[in-house]
Formats: structure tokens, C-alpha cells, sequence
């Protein structure tokens, strides 16, 4: 059986604040294999790795990403709402991420959060740092986007792509290959034994989230699921370890 990629959901979210530098390092420790991320633009056109559109539940700033430059952004803590151990945690850009990973032969999945905010230029950007750290390989990217997927696959046939969705597409894997994607990135609840086959004939794969029960996680393996998005890596590569 190939091996299954244990995605850290926005680093290790369980026990450290959600796309810090300090998760990320933290899931590599947990045992992930693979990073899942959220991506958007600064004013200034920066590649900024924060879940949501505005800044006030996770850091001490308010308003849109979009509305501030990378200098302003950086000052903000984005650590002391999880807890203060963490309060020197800043905003990390994409390639931080992308150095942190280099080398270590661990998969990235880098969600392009544009769905509410229009980001102009966010596929080619993600695309050009991606490659620029020789990086394509290594990288899923995903989105509920799935024209902006489209696009990354136009622009870069060589980098894999994932649609994410919450359930209910008929035959995802014919709606995949639609789109021109690699993969499936549904919620958990949505993935059964028999779509999983039907996407494996069709040459396509399946990466659920968020999957934090143990009784989950063994179900999705035994299916076939060829990466479980997690917010514990730690328990799931226990589950891998014993299988
Ligand atoms: O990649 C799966 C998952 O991250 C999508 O939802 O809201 O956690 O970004 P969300
Ligand atoms: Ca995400």
C-alpha cells in the first residue's frame, strides 16, 4: 500500500495557534507528512498564510487581510489568542513555509482562499514561489475555487490540484477530471468506500478533512484515502504506525 499522507490541518491546530510558524514545525515533530495551509494576498501583494478573510479572531488586529501591507501585518501577534506561550508568533508568508519544508520530502497543500475576496494574481503568485523553490512536486494546491483551480492547472500542469467541497457531487471523480484535478478534498462524512474506488479506476485520489476521531481516521484508511487532512497528526500517525 502506498503511504498515506498525514496532513497537519493549518499546522498542528490542536495544540498550537493555526498557521503559525510554530504549528507547522510543531506537526513535523507530531509525525505529519504533509502541511495544509490557507493562503491570501496583502495589499502590497503578499503571499500571507492566515484561514480567514479579516484579523480579528486570530491575531490582535481588525479589518481585511486585504486592506494591509505585509510591514503592518507583521507586527500583529498572532499567537496570544491560542495562548500566551505564544505571543511572538507573526504572520507567516508562503515561503517561510516553503523553507521550513525544503528537504524534508514533506507535501504542502496550499488552500487558495479565494472565495470571498477576488484575489487578482493569486494562482500565477503561488504558482511562481512554488516553482521557485523547485517545489512542484510537493505541492497540492486546493479550493472551493474551482475555476481558480482550472486555472492552476492551465498555468501549471505539473503541480496537482484538489477541489474542495462538502458533499453531495455526483460521480466526484468525473467532476474532477471536469475541472482537470488531481484530487478530492471532501468532507470526511462525504467519503465512501465506493467513491474512493470509483476516483482510484478514474486515476484520481482522495485527501478528506477534517478528520479528528480515531474510528474516522481507521475508516478512511481502510477505504483507501490516499491523505487524511488532521488537526492531530500525532493520533493518526499512531493509527499508520500499527497498520
Ligand atoms: O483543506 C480542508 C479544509 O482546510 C477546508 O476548510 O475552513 O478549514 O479551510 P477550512
Ligand atoms: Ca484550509
Amino acid at each position: 500500500m502506498d503511504s498515506i499522507i498525514n496532513f497537519a490541518h493549518r499546522g498542528a491546530s490542536a495544540v498550537c495557534p493555526e498557521n503559525t510558524m510554530a504549528a507547522f514545525a510543531r506537526s513535523l515533530e507530531l509525525g505529519a507528512t504533509g502541511i495544509e495551509t490557507d493562503v491570501q494576498l496583502t495589499r502590497d501583494g503578499r503571499l500571507v498564510l492566515i484561514h480567514d478573510e479579516t484579523l480579528s479572531r486570530t491575531t490582535n488586529g481588525s479589518g481585511g487581510v486585504k486592506d494591509h501591507d505585509l510591514k503592518e501585518l507583521r507586527k500583529l501577534d498572532a499567537g496570544s489568542w491560542f495562548h500566551p506561550d505564544f505571543a511572538e508568533e507573526r504572520l507567516p508568508l508562503l515561503e517561510e513555509l516553503l523553507e521550513l519544508v525544503q528537504g524534508t520530502g514533506t507535501v504542502v497543500n496550499i488552500e487558495l482562499k479565494n472565495t470571498k475576496v477576488p484575489y487578482a494574481g493569486l494562482e500565477e503568485k503561488v504558482i511562481d514561489m512554488v516553482r521557485s523553490y523547485n517545489l512542484s512536486e510537493r505541492i497540492v494546491i486546493s479550493s472551493f475555487n474551482h475555476y481558480s483551480l482550472r486555472l492552476c492547472k492551465q498555468l501549471a500542469p505539473e503541480i496537482r490540484t484538489g477541489i474542495l467541497y462538502m458533499e453531495g457531487l455526483y460521480e466526484p471523480w468525473e467532476y474532477a477530471r471536469s475541472v482537470e484535478a488531481d484530487a478530492l478534498h471532501a468532507y470526511h462524512f462525504a467519503v465512501l468506500p465506493e467513491f474512493v474506488a470509483g476516483a482510484k479506476a478514474a486515476g484520481k485520489v482522495y485527501h478528506p478533512w477534517t478528520v479528528n476521531e480515531e474510528e474516522e481516521m481507521q475508516r478512511l484508511i481502510s477505504a483507501g484515502a490516499a491523505g487524511i487532512i488532521t488537526d492531530y497528526p500525532d493520533k493518526l500517525a499512531a493509527l499508520l504506525s500499527a497498520s
